[in-house]
């Protein structure tokens, strides 16, 4: 396509894309920090680029937890064709959420809206190593474990580094430490500084931002101008292939400082 042909829209979402140096940013009109209409787009274009990435056949797609994550579930719809088998699997375990927003309940919701099917896994996202290692070996876990590894499409959001640890109630040593480090986003439990450097991760079950290399979707979903810093942090690290949708409130800001 020429640039003439383009329109505002489009240059903006091309240029944010150059900027995060990832494969496509979709942008919606408005602020979804402000206004549910601005989320319902975001799931909108969610239920639209699903249909285009996975046409037909079996998907494992892992998801992650959040409010973004649970409002866009509510607008996945079924394939109209009826070609297409979806699983959805928690790409972590993160039971320390309120149940409505663990990923456990938006793989149940997005299940239930696109006529998919969904497994649950019951490890706490936060535990210790020692106390989950037992756990790892059931055969109900590891079954859901191997899922998650094998999955084609991950879908996720991006928190701010502050909010996300007040939110999972994380210790004062290891909320000093964030701030001492000056943390700025989380995804997949991993907290960055806004030049992409990790410095805290919350330890390993399921999917971690290193494994998101070998998978062929992978959709992050964050707006608000609030987050404009933590979507700009993330995505340092952020794999190429990796599809942003966004609203204009976090894209402006994003393009206005950077
Ligand atoms: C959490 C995820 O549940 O939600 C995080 O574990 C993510 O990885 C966060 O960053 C985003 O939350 P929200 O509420 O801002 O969509």
């Amino acid at each position: 396509m020429i640039m003439g042909e383009l329109n505002d829209n489009s240059v903006t979402e091309q240029r944010l894309a150059t900027l995060l140096n990832i494969q496509t940013v979709i942008v919606v009109p408005g602020d979804s920090a402000h206004y549910q209409r601005v989320m319902d787009s975001m799931g909108n274009q969610l239920n639209r680029l699903l249909d285009k990435i996975l046409p037909a056949g079996f998907s494992t797609i892992a998801v992650m937890g959040g409010t973004t994550m649970s409002a866009v579930a509510q607008y996945l719809t079924p394939d109209l064709s009826n070609q297409r088998n979806l699983l959805f699997v928690p790409a972590r375990g993160g039971l320390g959420e309120t149940v409505s927003i663990q990923a456990n309940s938006v793989c149940a919701e997005m299940a239930h809206h696109s006529d998919g099917h969904y497994r649950a896994l019951y490890v706490p996202e936060d535990a210790s190593a020692e106390s989950i290692q037992p756990l790892l070996h059931e055969p109900v876990v590891k079954s859901v474990l191997d899922l998650i590894h094998k999955s084609n499409t991950v879908i996720h959001s991006i928190g701010r580094a502050k909010t996300m640890a007040n939110r999972r109630e994380m210790s004062s040593k290891t909320i000093a430490l964030l701030e001492e480090k000056k943390a700025v986003s989380e995804a997949f439990g991993t907290f960055l500084d806004q030049q992409g450097n990790i410095v805290y991760k919350i330890p390993k079950i399921g999917l971690q931002v290193s494994d998101l290399t070998n998978i062929s979707h992978v959709v992050a979903i964050a707006g608000g101008a609030g987050k404009a810093d933590a979507i700009c942090s993330y995505m340092k690290i952020a794999p190429h292939q990796t599809i942003l949708i966004t609203d204009e409130a976090a894209s402006e800001a994003i393009l206005r400082d950077n």
